[in-house]
């Protein structure tokens, strides 16, 4: 194994060694014109790219890591897709700046922008279109369906009513909907269809209540 090994080395260094009497005169010759073609070729190349990124005489390497770390001029710059790099980063992965005064989330207002609280109203009103069709569902003993009108929108319901009630009554009146909600639920898996009909009233009427106070 050894010696296979050590021959195999042998062999491939001797395969490097070429004399210069095996090589006729004439293939030198090509060797040369074409070492002259792609000198051109390089030194064509070198025009198009920036000469600040190029290696000059007396300059140490230019090396960018990642885009990230290193020298800013290295044509290898820019993974960093123009961020600015003085400024902390949202996470080590992320080519995002952290929030700041200067984000342009915060400019637009943040959490308090018009849109936002626009948005979550509009969450509100549709919750109550989707509140309206379960007496239909009831009425058929759609017991499934009134299930899932409670739980495949109304997920977005809770989130948008706890950011829109901010103060103490306005939090109490969203909690006696989440209830009356609950109340759905409750009849709904009891298949009781005047406690379910009497419970959609009421959640409507909560939620009217919380709506006209935001
Ligand atoms: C069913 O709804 C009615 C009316 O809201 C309520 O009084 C009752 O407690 C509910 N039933 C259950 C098991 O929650």
């Amino acid at each position: 194994m050894k010696f296979t090994l050590l021959l195999s080395i042998f062999t491939a260094a001797s395969a490097f060694h070429v004399s210069p009497s095996a090589q006729a005169p004439s293939s030198l010759s090509a060797e040369k014109v074409d070492r002259r073609a792609a000198f051109g070729m390089l030194a064509g190349a070198a025009a198009v790219f920036p000469s600040a990124a190029m290696a000059a005489v007396g300059e140490s390497p230019k090396v960018s890591v990642f885009g990230i770390l290193g020298d800013g001029t290295a044509l290898s710059e820019g993974a960093a897709y123009g961020s600015d790099q003085s400024a902390d980063n949202y996470s080590p992965y992320s080519v995002y700046s952290n929030v700041g005064p200067d984000s342009s989330y915060i400019k637009n207002g943040g959490k308090d922008a018009g849109e936002y609280v626009a948005r979550k109203k509009a969450v509100i009103a549709e919750t109550k279109v989707r509140l309206g069709r379960i007496p239909a569902y009831v009425e058929k003993k759609k017991w499934f369906e009134v299930k899932n009108e409670l739980t495949r929108y109304m997920y977005e319901t809770r989130g948008a009513c706890n950011y829109l009630a901010k103060s103490v009554d306005q939090k109490e009146a969203a909690a006696d909907f989440f209830k009356a909600i609950e109340r759905i639920t409750l009849n709904t898996t009891l298949k009781n269809q005047e406690g379910a009909f009497a419970a959609q009233k009421e959640a409507i009427e909560k939620l009217d209540k919380f709506s006209a106070m935001i």
